[in-house]
């Protein structure tokens, strides 16, 4: 598992590629994949929260998150169709999870059965709804100042 900051000069267009392979296998994934300039830019806590896990040194799953002021929020969670079952999101998100002080949010498809028990099993509940019927998920307490 590496911070998406230490691997984004080197893998940068291979994660494209890992995205464009998921988005091509799923159904109710995102509706555009990301591009490479997409992984690259900046948004704060992006580089330093964001994990990538790899095989041989090439990118098999990833978490992408950036800060928000309520909390952190998961833009992207993917793993490579042909290491699917595997155990490699469960892994990102405890992982990521367990550095990840506060409130964290996701939104997901409700028709992404996969996605939701995965989120469930890593502690996210539901919190609403979002934009086009999309679910919003919500893991984590919230930090007080
Ligand atoms: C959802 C997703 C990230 C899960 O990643 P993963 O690395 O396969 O997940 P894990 O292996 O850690 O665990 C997922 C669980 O679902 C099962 N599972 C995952 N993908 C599966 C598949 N394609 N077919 C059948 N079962 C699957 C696993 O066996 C595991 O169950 P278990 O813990 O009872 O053994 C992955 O399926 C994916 O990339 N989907 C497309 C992108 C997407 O929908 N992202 C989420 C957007 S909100």
């Amino acid at each position: 598992m590496h911070r998406l900051g230490d691997v984004m000069d080197e893998l940068r267009g291979q994660l494209a590629e890992l995205e464009q392979r998921v988005h091509e296998a799923s159904s109710h994934y995102d509706d555009e994949p990301w591009q490479a300039e997409n992984f690259a830019r900046h948004l704060p806590g992006k580089h330093e929260l964001s994990l990538v896990a790899t095989v041989r040194g090439k990118p098999v799953g990833f978490v992408i998150a950036s800060r928000r002021p309520e909390g952190t929020h998961i833009h992207r969670v993917a793993t490579d169709p042909r290491h699917q079952g595997t155990g490699i999101a469960s892994r990102l998100l405890a992982l990521f999870l367990a550095r990840t002080p506060g409130i964290v949010t996701l939104i997901c498809d409700p028709r992404n059965r996969t996605a939701l028990d995965l989120y469930a099993r890593a502690g996210f509940r539901v919190t609403g709804t979002a934009a086009e019927g999309k679910l919003s998920l919500a893991a984590g307490t919230p930090l007080y100042r």
